[in-house]
């Protein structure tokens, strides 16, 4: 028997109690004729002690043992003098008759306690022992008890969690594909999923009306620290629904693992807010509301001052940061440089520090107090704030001063890790252009348009709206979805519109048009960020942390060592050359 207890379980109440723990050597601290061991394992830290005076042989044994050594003790659980309130355990400690090695352990290369002097790197090649830690081991409990309330919601909503292949064809969600070469059909390659979208549509069509799966998905893409190349979505799909009804529905998801997770309740409607607000207010499709500091329109009374980089711009518009008047020259330059580097896109910046009906600005050469009065008065700027106004391109700027609001948000400790906001983005248009000018879907291809923007499709395409929906917490997107396409007439107008000719939308999404001739019932859903709510519940800054064996950000896991070299033979079989030398 390896064990009676847990590392965790015993309390005041077992003294007296025999006992058998299993677990590995935390820390070994002598101190005169006692030795102490703080033994760990899954659930918590039980303290061992050992007395020279009673059991010399068993003393200097455990004074042998090193770290991370794996070890089953027998033993008695006994008062402890010095208490730990601090620990759950801390109340006793368990005076030992017998030691087993169950295994040793070489030095851990990084200490393994919640305090680590590991880097990244190294934690990440050593993942399984970065693991035991209790920070590391929490988060990885905290997605596990997620994933459990998501399936106790759905199920109890009659939703049924069915798999969807792994092995498929490009499903197109924006991103590159990861490709697996078939070796029994020479020269073609399935594609891992970047999403189901496409089969849990067909099981609408197979008349499954509530789907659901926790799902990993593959997507080659460039790293972010919210991004992996294989990440997991909550995906669901329902059928006999409409854009509120999804929205409700998960709505009710978000607010049940608010309630069960972290013990917040929701008790109103999430705010809706439509993409063009958002990016009009807020710089940024996926807003984070937890402050307000909107962002100001100023191009009308702006402008016809002879101030050219203004009167040259398309659109003027700023900030107000609050209490931030006293800025020196200094502080503003930096910041000025901070709006120039590449990432933000702005050419410079406009500053006017307002003290007490006092405006100074870098551009008082141009404007009048009273003109700087009335922008003031437009931003609802008191005295000691700090107007910071760009202009260019509108949408350039706006998405620019997107991120100069989150930076000025973060100086002002306005981003509050323990304050959750949740919202809906609505109203997306269908279509974005790409960098050739080509409509490219703004969602994916299977989104249907808004019924009353239908006759624009011909006409003004980029006019058109789609029934498609995006749930945001404090600034993260956490899931996306959509009402679908389901009849031919419009998936086929869709893939026209984006350029695919007849011929490449029947090679590619062929099934999908047969399985909609044999009566596809109107439906829609959606898929969450499972990894990326999992961390935002977690308060951590990167997906990393709460994915049990991530890859770095040149997606690698150093740990495995994967991607790596496959031998000649293998790349034979698979009817493959690679054009890297061995
Ligand atoms: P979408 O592409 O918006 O929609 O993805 C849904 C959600 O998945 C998360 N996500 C990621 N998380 C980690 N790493 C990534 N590389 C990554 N990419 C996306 C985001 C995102 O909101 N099939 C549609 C959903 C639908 O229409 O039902 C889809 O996949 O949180």
């Amino acid at each position: 028997m390896y064990r009676t207890h847990n590392c965790e379980k015993l309390r005041i109440n077992n003294i007296g109690e025999d006992v058998i723990l299993s677990g590995w050597v935390q820390k070994i601290r002598n101190l005169g004729g006692m030795t102490f061991i703080d033994l760990r394992d899954r659930y918590g830290i039980t303290q061992l002690v050992f007395d020279m005076n009673t059991n010399s042989d068993l003393c200097l044994k455990a004074r042998k043992l090193g770290r991370e050594y794996v070890i089953k003790i027998n033993g008695k659980v006994v008062e402890r003098s010095n208490k730990n309130m601090d620990m759950p355990t801390g109340e006793i400690e368990i005076n030992i008759s017998d030691i087993d090695i169950l295994s040793k352990s070489s030095v851990p290369p990084f200490t393994i306690e919640n305090n680590t002097d590991g880097g990244e790197e190294l934690r990440m090649k050593y993942r399984y022992l970065d693991l035991r830690r209790q920070t590391v081991k929490n988060s990885i409990i905290l997605r596990h008890k997620m994933a459990q309330e998501v399936r106790s919601y759905l199920n109890l909503n009659d939703f049924l969690e069915i798999e969807t292949p792994v092995l498929i064809k490009s499903t197109p969600e924006g991103a590159r594909d990861f490709v697996v070469p078939s070796r029994m059909n020479a020269g073609k390659f399935y594609a891992l999923p970047q999403s189901p979208q496409l089969f849990k549509q067909l099981l609408m069509i197979g008349g499954f009306d509530k789907y659901y799966q926790i799902v990993k998905c593959f997507r080659d893409e460039d790293f972010r620290s919210d991004r992996q190349p294989e990440f997991t979505q909550i995906d669901c799909e329902m059928s006999f629904v409409e854009q509120d009804d999804v929205i409700n529905m998960f709505e009710g998801l978000t607010k049940h693992l608010f309630d069960k997770i972290l013990n917040i309740k929701f008790k109103e409607k999430f705010p809706h807010i439509s993409y063009q607000d958002a990016v009009n207010l807020y710089g940024s499709d996926r807003p984070d509301i937890r402050f307000d500091m909107k962002i100001n329109n100023i191009t009308e009374i702006a402008k016809g001052n002879n101030f050219k980089v203004f009167d040259d711009s398309e659109y003027i518009g700023g900030i107000c940061a609050k209490g931030l008047g006293n800025y020196s020259r200094k502080q503003l330059d930096k910041l000025t440089k901070w709006v120039r580097r590449p990432q933000i896109g702005a050419k410079g910046l406009v500053y006017v520090k307002c003290n007490n009906g006092n405006f100074k600005s870098s551009v008082n050469k141009f404007y009048s107090q009273t003109d700087l009065e009335k922008w003031a008065k437009k931003f609802d700027a008191n005295s000691g704030d700090l107007l910071l106004i760009l202009s260019g391109k509108k949408t350039e700027i706006l998405f620019a001063l997107g991120e100069l609001r989150l930076e000025i948000a973060n100086r002002l400790n306005l981003r509050n890790n323990n304050k959750y906001s949740p919202l809906w983005v609505v109203d997306f248009p269908l279509f974005e252009k790409d960098e050739t000018g080509n409509l490219r879907a703004m969602h994916h291809p299977f989104t249907s348009p808004k019924t009353e923007d239908k006759q624009l499709l011909d006409t003004e395409p980029e006019k058109v709206k789609a029934n498609a929906y995006d749930l945001v917490i404090n600034g993260v997107e956490i899931g996306g979805g959509s009402i679908r396409i389901h009849n031919n007439e419009m998936q086929e107008k869709i893939f026209d519109l984006l350029g695919f000719s007849k011929e490449e939308a029947k090679a590619q999404f062929g099934f999908l048009m047969n399985a909609f001739k044999y009566g596809a019932p109107p439906h829609g859903g959606v898929a969450f960020g499972f990894d990326r709510w999992t961390a935002l519940f977690n308060n951590s800054e990167s997906i990393r942390d709460i994915i049990a064996f991530p890859k770095n950000n040149t997606g690698k896991d150093i740990m495995i060592d994967a991607p790596a070299d496959i031998d000649k033979k293998q790349l034979n079989d698979l009817h493959l050359r690679t054009t890297v030398k061995f």
